[in-house]
């Protein structure tokens, strides 16, 4: 992040009913409202929840950018104390405050399911204002954004494939999908019908017996990365791809929904030097919002909505091809993509 204060403005409140620190960053409405998901978590210190907030809108920036959105990039997280006991009536309490900070902001700053908060939450966030998306189709939002995400991941992956291999079918080949969770199952079940060999791998050692009879191989967790593969799919957790880790990896191409999978930038570069083309998480894993926004905001039916989801497909082609032409890592040319619609 540079010196410079990026953004445009941070909400930082203490909750009058629950008594917890709120901190909504908005860091562009260049491009429309901010939208990014409400998280709730423990941090040592409300400072490192507000550092948290800044870095996650400002990459919400650059992911709605991406994504051909008209909206811009935000954040909310809720600051749980080392010690704080997270009870059902602090909970309701938070979220009330929430609710009422986001009404508070008139729809500049929309949110939704992050860590820590899920569909149901967003139901209490909405008696405040209709600003909170993926709430369960019965209260009116469009629930859990696994699907979509799991359809924009599959288009990523078939781009990626006719980018390495000049075929975009995965008939036939390995792919390893680390976390076999909400958005790896829906990746899995996808790859399968198409006759791909597909591998997964959970730290959760119970979904072993679910892979087995879905007909999926197995790898674990300390293994997935070095396991013989085409295609290798973080799902799971950042962080896992480092300076350390590259040489490991067997795959040529690696495209997955988790989010910051690069421990620093530099990393890109790392991937590249080993002959490996990385998709941005941040561009592969935008189809759950795409989704949401499309159905909730902008009234797309559900047909035309997936089909949006679809266009990932497009968007990896174009950021792999500005990245062959102009010789930099797919990292470089999708942030040149986004600043070219931010400074438009
Ligand atoms: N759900 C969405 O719409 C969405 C959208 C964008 C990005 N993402 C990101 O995609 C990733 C997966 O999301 P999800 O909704 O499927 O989550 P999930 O919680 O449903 O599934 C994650 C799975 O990963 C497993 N796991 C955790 N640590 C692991 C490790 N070190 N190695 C292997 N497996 C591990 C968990 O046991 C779980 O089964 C997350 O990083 C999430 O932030 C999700």
């Amino acid at each position: 992040m540079s010196q410079a204060f990026a953004h445009e403005e941070v909400v930082v409140r203490r909750g009058s009913r629950s008594g917890l620190p709120l901190i909504i960053a908005i860091h562009s409405r260049t491009l429309g409202p901010a939208v990014g998901g409400c998280r709730l978590r423990r941090y040592e210190t409300w400072q490192d929840g507000l550092a948290d907030a800044l870095r996650l809108s400002e990459a919400m920036t650059y992911k709605a950018a991406v994504a051909g959105l008209e909206f811009g990039g935000g954040k909310t997280v809720i600051v749980l104390g080392k010690d704080t006991e997270l009870t059902a009536d602090l909970r309701q309490a938070a979220l009330e405050d929430l609710g009422e900070l986001i009404a508070s902001l008139q729809g500049s700053y929309r949110t939704g399911p992050d860590i820590g908060t899920g569909p149901d939450d967003m139901v209490v966030l909405r008696r405040f204002s209709p600003y909170a998306h993926c709430a369960p189709e019965e209260h009116g939002g469009t629930g859990n954004s696994g699907g979509p995400t799991a359809t924009g991941v599959l288009a990523a992956l078939h781009a990626g494939a006719r980018h390495v291999f000049g075929d975009a079918s995965c008939t036939g080949r390995t792919v390893v999908i680390s976390g076999f969770g909400s958005v790896g199952s829906g990746i899995a079940a996808g790859l399968a019908a198409e006759g791909a060999q597909v591998v997964v791998s959970d730290v959760d050692g119970s979904r072993k017996e679910a892979a087995s009879a879905s007909g999926y191989g197995w790898v674990e967790p300390d293994r997935a990365l070095s396991a013989p593969a085409d295609i290798f799919v973080p799902a799971a957790v950042g962080g896992i791809l480092s300076e350390a880790t590259a040489p490991r990896l067997t795959a040529p191409l690696i495209v997955g929904p988790a989010n910051n999978q690069l421990t620093e930038e530099s990393v890109a570069d790392a991937l590249a030097r080993h002959g490996i083309v990385w998709i941005p998480d941040y561009v592969a894993s935008a189809g759950g919002i795409i989704y949401a926004l499309s159905r909730e905001s902008e009234h797309y039916s559900h047909e035309a909505a997936r089909k949006r989801v679809e266009g990932i497909g497009d968007t990896v082609s174009h950021v792999l091809e500005a990245a062959r032409a102009t010789g930099v890592t797919p990292q470089r040319a999708a942030r040149e993509i986004a600043k070219a619609r931010l400074t438009r």
